[in-house]
């Protein structure tokens, strides 16, 4: 038997390392078990990160073949290198997981590598190379995160029919893919490989795509990325995948008339959600509760039915982003060193690293008309916005909710260049419940494209000044 911890965090993903990195700072002694060889989950290793890496990567090769010449930049023949801008990828990662294992020396996190499963409420046992080792400790945060979801009958193998791991590590552009799921990842991944050149065909279930998105916001972002190639086929169905010769057959279902259809493609990804993971964490043994989605049942608190074993991230319910699980992973590490750790749903930001980016925070136009919410709109254009002119980036607008009697903003909605950082200022405004007025009252600095958030806020009392 070995030493024993206040906490023990299963799993060294953004939820995990955060939280045994914040319980650490706050003297408690604290380990955290990964078994993946390499600490940031799926985020860091085969998630966010590389996928973010291979978006602005293609996308500097996108512009390169198709704005420079007309930028009066003229650089002669360009050629892909995909080896090295999967190396570039690859080094990346690296040099990001290599950064969280030093954060734990510096904040002396103890880092055991292995499968931790709970084998009492008080005792965690890892299994490395076939070796188990038991650890005691006061308290367990599960954070293992999610894995992807697939359909029925469909074998993903990694190759072919990827998921977002395989489709971040194809070793040459792929002539043809269909997605199937137009979320997060299949709009992500379909427009890496589109700008690269592969003919990219989305099938979503849904009549539209990125459900829980604003619709306005969802419709503005299919248009665009259909210019920019991507064929889309919504409310359709897919029922299955066969293997053709060298080819894949993707059988759908278009969901009014029922017919049936094929379409012949080189790659399938699939990217239909993905699902909490929990498998050999010995669950059942010890009586935690799961929902019938598999999720861990959590209080405010984030405790389990067991009252020492508390679960944050993917795991648990509500959006499955890194933010939401670092957010957990420390009001977790907060609460148990007796303070009062908590999290603010109603304001997390969500972004859409596609180009242009998507980004969003607080309530939708439809929830607030689900949930009887009067309010006001206002809305700027990036057309009008200086800054996105001069660079050539007008498409997309900011789009602001405020209540109609206390002007309160109650979400934020942008499709535009660089969103996916503008929306921070959104998410700040909203911690401090800020009205629309505010907003139009601070001062923005020009040319930048935060004035269109202004301007927005602005629009809002229908008083913008360059619309
Ligand atoms: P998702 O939930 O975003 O989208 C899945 C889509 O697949 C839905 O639109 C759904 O209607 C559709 N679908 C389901 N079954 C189908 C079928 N048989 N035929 C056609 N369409 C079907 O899930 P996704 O894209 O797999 O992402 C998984 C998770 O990863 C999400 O929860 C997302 O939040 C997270 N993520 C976040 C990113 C970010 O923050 N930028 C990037 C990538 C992933």
């Amino acid at each position: 038997m070995s030493e024993k911890f206040d906490l023990i965090v299963i799993g060294g993903g953004p939820g995990g390392y955060v939280c045994a990195i914040r319980a650490a700072q706050l003297g408690l002694k604290t380990a955290c078990v990964e078994s993946r060889g390499t600490l940031g989950g799926t985020c860091l290793n085969v998630g966010c990160i590389p996928s973010k890496s291979l978006l602005n990567l293609s996308e500097n090769y996108n512009k390169a073949v198709k704005d420079f010449k007309n930028q009066g930049i003229e650089i002669g023949d360009i050629k892909l290198n995909i080896d090295k801008m999967m190396s570039n990828k690859e080094k990346s990662v690296q040099i990001l997981t290599k950064g969280v294992e030093f954060l734990f020396k510096k904040n002396k996190v103890h880092y055991i590598k292995g499968k931790g499963s709970i084998n009492s409420t008080t005792e965690v046992t890892v299994e490395d190379k076939n070796k188990k080792t038991n650890f005691k400790t006061k308290n367990i945060v599960i954070a293992t995160g999610s894995s992807y979801s697939s359909l029925p009958n469909l074998k993903i193998d990694e190759k072919n029919i990827v998921s977002s791991t395989g489709a971040l590590s194809f070793s040459k552009v792929p002539k043809t893919m269909v997605v199937i799921g137009g979320g997060y990842i299949g709009l992500e991944m379909g427009s890496v490989w589109s700008r690269l050149g592969t003919k990219v065909s989305v099938v979503e279930y849904l009549d539209h795509i990125t459900p829980g998105m604003d619709k306005e916001i969802s419709k503005e972002f299919q248009k665009i990325l259909s210019k920019q190639g991507i064929e889309f086929k919504l409310s359709t169905k897919v029922s299955g995948v066969i293997k053709d010769g060298d080819e894949l057959k993707v059988e759908i279902i278009d969901n009014k008339s029922q017919k049936k259809d094929f379409i012949k493609t080189e790659k399938v990804l699939v990217a239909v959600g993905r699902k909490p993971f929990t498998s050999g964490l010995n669950l059942k043994k010890i009586g935690l509760k799961q929902d019938k989605f598999g999720r861990i049942e959590t209080n405010e608190k984030l405790q389990t039915n067991i009252k020492n074993i508390y679960a944050i991230g993917d795991v648990i319910k509500g959006p499955m982003l890194a933010h939401k699980a670092e957010e957990e992973g420390i009001a977790v590490a907060e609460i148990l060193a007796g303070q009062a750790g908590h999290v603010n749903y109603d304001v997390i930001p969500g972004v859409i690293y596609t180009s242009p980016e998507v980004a969003m925070v607080g309530k939708t136009e439809e929830n607030l008309k689900q949930e009887n919410i009067s309010y006001k709109v206002g809305k700027f254009p990036f057309l009008a916005n200086s800054r996105a002119k001069v660079n050539n980036e007008t498409e997309g607008f900011v789009k602001i909710l405020a209540n109609s009697k206390t002007d309160k903003v109650l979400g934020v909605h942008i499709i535009g260049p660089h969103c996916g950082d503008m929306i921070a200022e959104m998410a700040l405004a909203m911690e401090f419940g800020a009205s629309a007025e505010d907003i139009a009252r601070t001062c923005h600095a020009h040319p930048t494209h935060t004035e269109a958030i202004k301007e927005a806020a602005l629009a809002v009392d229908k008083r913008p000044i360059h619309f």
